[in-house]
């Protein structure tokens, strides 16, 4: 077929000239694919459609393609996401085509072929969707679809399973010559409805963009039915006696403990955040015989190797080790594992590839316990298992059928280290100043914390607001934004074992913890005759006390971490400065000053740094204000508890109001490279009072 016969086949007549309906259509088709993993990954896989919209310089009908841009993710798809681009010009690149040696610089060509601004960035896979000549056009990257491109007899069961209707493609790295194979097929095959993509994924189409959707429906569906119906039990071999999954309460308490060495060695050569997951899936995995033989095969699909690295680091040692064993074994495998990088790297490399990422492995896999990922934020880690859980699914169904025969080592290095994934990376903004840093907040469902918990997470950290009230927690959390951002948690930071929890808590979720901030707190004002010992226990359970408990806990985690952190407490002017009214309160403060000092001088040598805030008349937001420390302050100076604010402004050297966000602002601060050298420090946010001047 010529390129004047593929013109004639976009009809504007066929597919409709509602160019609007065109993208809602593809968008929906696209949402409803991406949706479910088990039919493509986050962000894998991509979509499109052709159709007709009227060219704004001529008033003539011009011949678009719509197709997801790079990097975006077919479940959220929307039509911002689309790349568009003119269908003549994007198929006519096949004249110009010089060869798969050169064919890295046709992505460069599509910015040539865009119509109007082009929507967003056309990626790698825009080749296929022009070259297809069927309208509507589905790339994806389903278990079942993988599982039979990475079987070893892929092209025989691909015949097998599918007839004539799917045609095997051998494995080629995506770019433009696999847009050309793929339509080879289509236009020798007039019976195919796809492709499988060996090593890789699938590619279908239709007519119209149901008959799309049924098809890539069609062939994973099958895939799936075929691997249930043939396939051999226990494809993983055997459970392994000592290697089955530990009850849950024991896996998590064992992840918890083992999370800051795993984090530490996955951040070995640049910071990462981290995700558990201990689902079936990976603890059966783990349990099999057979898992260490095939997780060093590596994964397969070429999404893969950016987030997961050619292959995780597997802990060879049954569930009943003990943690220090654990430990040990994981720091000998992790020098094993970087040496392996290194290797492969060196094999692989030459003058022009880009330099090594770093060593450390992105997946660990312990078994009993489950899989830690690691990645530059939270969503990154998570999406990072997802991806392994994937390659699992694929594993299980390739072997099942077959042998899993992932492509060659070469091929992945090609796609790891591709010059156009490695531009991508370059492209990428900086990351922000607290990016990779996991921060926990005691009392940070109200006033100063949440202030705190919102900069930190504004700045980049991924960030637990821990409280007494875990529908409050959850809720300061939820304005932050999703779970990947910020979780809220319940713990009173006088108890240990709360406190223990909450940190456990934080190990599970991110993986980690770097950065603490005691701010729990209360005020009872009232005179040393006035002041009970119930009052005087409770101020210094919740501020003494809680931050030690809380320091201890953290300063654990800080220390196998061997990453450095910052604890900061959050003291007060009334630390230093004496007046009535205020024994429980401000000798508790105290205590938390010197706290700052002691561990300052301690932990020092482990590199964390310990400071504090001095804050003073935070009257907008506080609940210490708002439940009678304000209106019994206000009774005192003999003014409206509203005018609270504006009154200890004037007493203020700098006669300004001191609002939550500026205690925010200094902890940020001090918190960031800029103060890499002080620790022990205090910084008064108080607008200026004399009285509390420190020397
Ligand atoms: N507001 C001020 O002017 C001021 C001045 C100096 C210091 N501070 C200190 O700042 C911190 C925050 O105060 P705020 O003004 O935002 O008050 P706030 O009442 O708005 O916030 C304190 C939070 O701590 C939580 N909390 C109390 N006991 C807890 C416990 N046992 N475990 C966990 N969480 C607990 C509360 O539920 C609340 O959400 C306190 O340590 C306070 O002493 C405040
Ligand atoms: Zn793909």
């Amino acid at each position: 077929m010529t390129i004047n016969d593929l013109e004639a086949r976009v009809d504007p007549a066929a597919h409709g000239t509602d160019a609007d309906a065109t993208v809602a259509a593809l968008v929906a088709r696209s949402n409803a694919l991406g949706s479910d993993p088990r039919i493509t990954n986050h962000a894998g896989g991509n979509t499109s459609a052709t159709g007709t919209d009227t060219d704004p310089v001529t008033g003539e009908p011009v011949d678009l393609l719509w197709v997801k841009g790079s990097g975006g993710d077919l479940g959220t798809l929307t039509p911002a996401g689309l790349a568009v681009l003119r269908l003549d010009r994007v198929r006519a690149l096949q004249h110009v085509y010089p060869g798969v040696e050169r064919e890295d610089e046709m992505v460069a060509a599509f910015d040539h072929c865009l119509f109007g601004k082009g929507g967003a960035a056309p990626s790698i896979d825009t080749a296929m969707h022009a070259l297809v000549r069927a309208p509507h056009v589905d790339h994806l990257h389903p278990d079942a679809g993988i599982a039979i491109a990475t079987a070893a007899d892929g092209p025989a069961l691909t015949e097998r399973i599918f007839g004539a209707k799917v045609v095997w493609v051998p494995w080629r790295r995506p770019g433009f010559q696999l847009g050309l194979d793929i339509a080879a097929v289509e236009r020798d095959h007039p019976e195919a409805i796809g492709t499988v993509l060996g090593g890789h994924g699938i590619t279908a189409w239709g007519d119209t963009s149901d008959e799309a959707e049924a098809n890539s429906r069609w062939i994973i569906d099958t895939a799936e039915r075929y691997i249930a119906a043939n396939g051999r039990p226990e494809p993983f071999g055997p459970v392994r006696p000592g290697y089955q999954a530990l009850p849950t309460e024991e896996r998590r308490a064992r992840a918890a403990a083992l999370a800051p060495t795993i984090r530490g060695i996955a951040g070995h050569d640049k910071p990462v955040v981290g995700h558990f997951t201990d689902t079936d899936v990976v603890l059966d995995f783990l349990a099999s015989a057979r898992a260490e033989e095939l997780a060093a095969l590596g994964t397969s699909c070429p999404d893969h190797f950016l987030r997961t690295k050619v292959k995780p680091l597997v802990l060879d040692l049954p569930a009943s080790a003990s943690v220090e064993d654990a430990i040990a074994r994981l720091h000998e495998l992790h020098e094993q594992y970087r040496a392996d990088y290194q290797a492969y790297y060196d094999r692989h490399a030459d003058e022009d590839s880009p330099a090594i990422r770093g060593a450390d492995p992105l997946i660990v896999l312990v078994p009993g316990v489950g899989m830690f990922s690691y990645g530059r934020d939270a969503q990154t880690a998570r999406v990072a298992g997802e991806f392994y859980v994937n390659a699992i699914n694929v594993m299980r169904g390739a072997e099942s059928l077959s042998t899993y025969a992932p492509i060659d080592e070469a091929e992945k290095f090609r796609i790891e280290y591709w010059a156009l994934e490695e531009a991508k990376l370059q492209r990428m903004p900086a990351p922000k100043v607290l990016a990779t840093r996991i921060a926990l907040v005691t009392g940070a469902a109200s006033g100063i914390g949440k202030a705190i918990a919102t900069r930190l997470a504004a700045d980049g950290a991924a960030v637990v607001i821990a409280d007494l009230d875990l529908g409050k927690a959850q809720a300061a959390a939820a304005e932050i934004g999703d779970t990947d951002r910020a979780i809220g948690i319940a713990a009173d930071v006088t108890s240990a074992a709360a406190v223990e929890r909450a940190v456990q808590e934080t190990l599970l979720h991110f993986g980690g913890l770097d950065l603490v901030v005691n701010n729990a707190g209360l005020s009872l004002s009232k005179s040393l005759l006035e002041t009970t010992e119930q009052d005087w226990d409770l101020q210094h359970d919740v501020m003494a006390k809680g931050s030690f408990l809380v320091s201890k806990a953290a300063a654990k985690v800080l220390i196998e971490q061997g990453l450095g952190g910052d604890i900061v407490y959050i003291s007060s002017k009334n630390s230093v400065f004496a007046g009535p009214n205020n024994i429980a309160y401000s000798a508790t403060k105290a205590d938390q000053a010197h706290q700052v000092r002691l561990l300052a001088a301690e932990l020092g040598e482990h590199g964390v740094r310990v400071n504090g805030i001095n804050p003073d008349g935070v009257v907008r937001g506080s609940g210490i204000f708002a439940s009678g420390w304000g209106a019994n302050r206000a009774a005192t100076y003999g003014i409206d508890e509203q005018d609270l604010g504006a009154f200890y402004a004037q007493r203020t050297i700098l006669k300004r109001e001191v609002v939550p966000e500026n205690v925010a602002n200094a902890v940020a601060a001090i918190c960031t490279a800029d103060f890499s050298h002080t620790t022990g420090l205090h910084v008064p946010v108080d607008a200026g009072v004399a009285a509390a001047f420190l020397r």
